[in-house]
């Protein structure tokens, strides 16, 4: 036999070999924790409910370093929260972890407003809301949109998301959007359903690039006039005091902003259209005019008319020199 076949087909043996051993359906290795129809080797374990029966607490996870101490503590409630429901109705429990006490940093939503899908109710987030949105995170530490965010396909396709900000134009658009989350427009360009059109033919933020060249222009380290802004560095989906979900601290958005600002934190407080505690986060003009040397009020300066309502001249979706 050829030696390069040959070859081959020893490394193909051994791959075939060495992965059910060192990756079962489940496990971190192919960031996938929902247990399927094999569940027991057989498919024996799948469509039963007490976890209890078979898994002893103290034995599970030692792999898993992160995990074993917060499962350990709050117990086989909390089991289908990440490896899903196993063939049945049991809860899917996220709040039982993901709260003040336990995990007040992942993710910051200790605030009244968020995006519990409903425009006019400041409610706080039931495991439902998060479910939307996560439907099978792999909990890792590390947040990755591709495999960490619910799949919401594309006029039935699912494409992978390049960005986390594809995620939300799922559903913030008008001709796709997904069951169970319509939205209709209260007025012209309505964000909620042109977020589509705005981010990819609009927003200089999204897609249409700047020219970095303008009167007021700078950007604060970490960004640059090249970047493709995130939905989420400017709103927060878990908890805020602002309307419109803008941040209210740079630690809960602007992802790419130097740690030495973004961790301090700054505090964004929006009032009466005037975002400038928003803009300044990001922008800092090099050039001293109209006001840009004046503190926006939370401790940084750089954007030109610190006072008033900036609505007028930048919104989503306005297409003018102005925009957002
Ligand atoms: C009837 C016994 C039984 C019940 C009940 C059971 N399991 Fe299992 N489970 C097994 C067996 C057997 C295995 C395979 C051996 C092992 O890895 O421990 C397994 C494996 C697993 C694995 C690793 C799977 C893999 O493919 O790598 C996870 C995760 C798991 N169980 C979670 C659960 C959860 C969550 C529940 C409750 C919803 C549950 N099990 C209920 C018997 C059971
Ligand atoms: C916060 C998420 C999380 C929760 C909650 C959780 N697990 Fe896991 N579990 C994991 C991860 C991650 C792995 C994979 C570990 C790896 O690949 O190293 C895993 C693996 C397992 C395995 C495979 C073998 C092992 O011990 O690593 C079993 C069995 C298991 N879990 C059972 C359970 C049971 C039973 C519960 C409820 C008491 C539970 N898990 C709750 C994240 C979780
Ligand atoms: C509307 C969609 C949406 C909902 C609802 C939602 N999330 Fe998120 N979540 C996101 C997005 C987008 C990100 C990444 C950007 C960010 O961090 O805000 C994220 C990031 C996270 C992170 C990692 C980043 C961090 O801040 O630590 C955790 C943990 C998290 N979400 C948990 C939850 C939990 C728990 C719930 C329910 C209480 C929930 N999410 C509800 C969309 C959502
Ligand atoms: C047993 C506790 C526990 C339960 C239950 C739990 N999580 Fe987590 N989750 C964690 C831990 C621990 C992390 C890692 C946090 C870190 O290191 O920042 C995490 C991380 C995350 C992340 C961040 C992305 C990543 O890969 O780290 C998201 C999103 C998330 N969880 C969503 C959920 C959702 C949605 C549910 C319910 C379906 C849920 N979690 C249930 C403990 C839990
Ligand atoms: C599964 C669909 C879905 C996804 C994904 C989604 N949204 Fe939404 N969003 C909605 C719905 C539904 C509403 C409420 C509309 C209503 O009540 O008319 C909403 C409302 C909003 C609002 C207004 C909230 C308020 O209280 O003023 C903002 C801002 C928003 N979304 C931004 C985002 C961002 C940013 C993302 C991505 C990180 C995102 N959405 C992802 C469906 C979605
Ligand atoms: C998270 C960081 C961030 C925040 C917050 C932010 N911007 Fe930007 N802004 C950028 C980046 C990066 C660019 C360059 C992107 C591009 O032009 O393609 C930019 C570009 C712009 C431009 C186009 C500049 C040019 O040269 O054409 C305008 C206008 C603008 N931003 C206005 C605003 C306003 C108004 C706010 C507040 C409501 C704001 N920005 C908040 C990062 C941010
Ligand atoms: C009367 C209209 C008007 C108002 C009101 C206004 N702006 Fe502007 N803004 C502009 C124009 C015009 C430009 C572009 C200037 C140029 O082309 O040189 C601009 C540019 C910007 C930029 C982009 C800087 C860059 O990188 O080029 C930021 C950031 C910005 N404005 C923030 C704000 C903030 C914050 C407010 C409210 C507190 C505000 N603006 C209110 C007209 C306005
Ligand atoms: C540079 C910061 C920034 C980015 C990036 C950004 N937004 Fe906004 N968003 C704002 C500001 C400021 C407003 C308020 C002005 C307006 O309504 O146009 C707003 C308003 C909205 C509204 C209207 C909310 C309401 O209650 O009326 C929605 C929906 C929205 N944005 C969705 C998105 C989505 C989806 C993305 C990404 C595709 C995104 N935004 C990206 C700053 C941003």
């Amino acid at each position: 036999m050829n030696k390069k076949i040959s070859i081959l087909m020893l490394v193909i043996g051994l791959v075939f070999i060495i992965k059910p051993i060192f990756a079962g359906d489940v496990s971190l290795l192919n960031n996938q924790l929902m247990l399927t129809p094999n569940h027991g080797g057989d498919g024996s374990a799948w469509g039963q409910a007490e976890c209890m029966n078979c898994h002893v607490l103290r034995g599970i996870h030692r792999t898993a370093p992160a995990i074993k101490p917060i499962v350990q503590n709050t117990g086989y409630a909390s089991c289908a929260g990440c490896h899903g429901q196993n063939g049945t109705a049991i809860k899917r429990e996220c709040v039982l972890c993901h709260n003040k006490q336990l995990l007040p940093k992942s993710p910051i939503m200790q605030e009244a407003k968020n995006h519990n899908f409903k425009l006019e109710q400041d409610s706080v987030l039931t495991d439902e809301d998060c479910l939307a949105c996560h439907k099978s995170s792999d909990m890792d530490g590390k947040f990755e949109p591709k495999i960490d965010l619910t799949h919401f396909n594309l006029k039935g396709l699912d494409l992978p998301y390049q960005s986390g900000s594809d995620f939300c134009l799922r559903c913030h658009n008008q001709d796709n959007q997904q069951v169970g989350y319509t939205m209709q427009a209260r007025f012209e360009r309505d964000p909620l359903v042109k977020m589509a059109l705005n981010y990819k033919h609009l927003d200089y933020h999204g897609t249409p690039k700047g020219g970095g060249n303008r009167t007021y222009t700078g950007l604060r380290d970490g960004y640059s006039y090249k970047t493709n802004v995130e939905c989420s560095d400017c709103h927060a989906m878990h908890g805020t005091h602002n309307e419109k979900l803008i941040i209210d601290r740079t630690d809960a958005g602007v992802s790419l902003l130097n740690d030495a600002i973004r961790m301090q934190p700054i505090n964004v407080h929006i009032e009466e259209g005037n975002y400038a505690q928003l803009c300044v986060t990001c922008h800092q003009s090099v050039h001293d005019v109209e006001e840009t040397n004046e503190d926006a009020g939370n401790g940084l300066s750089g954007v030109h008319q610190v006072s008033g309502s900036c609505l007028d001249c930048h919104t989503h979706g306005m297409a003018a020199q102005t925009g957002l």
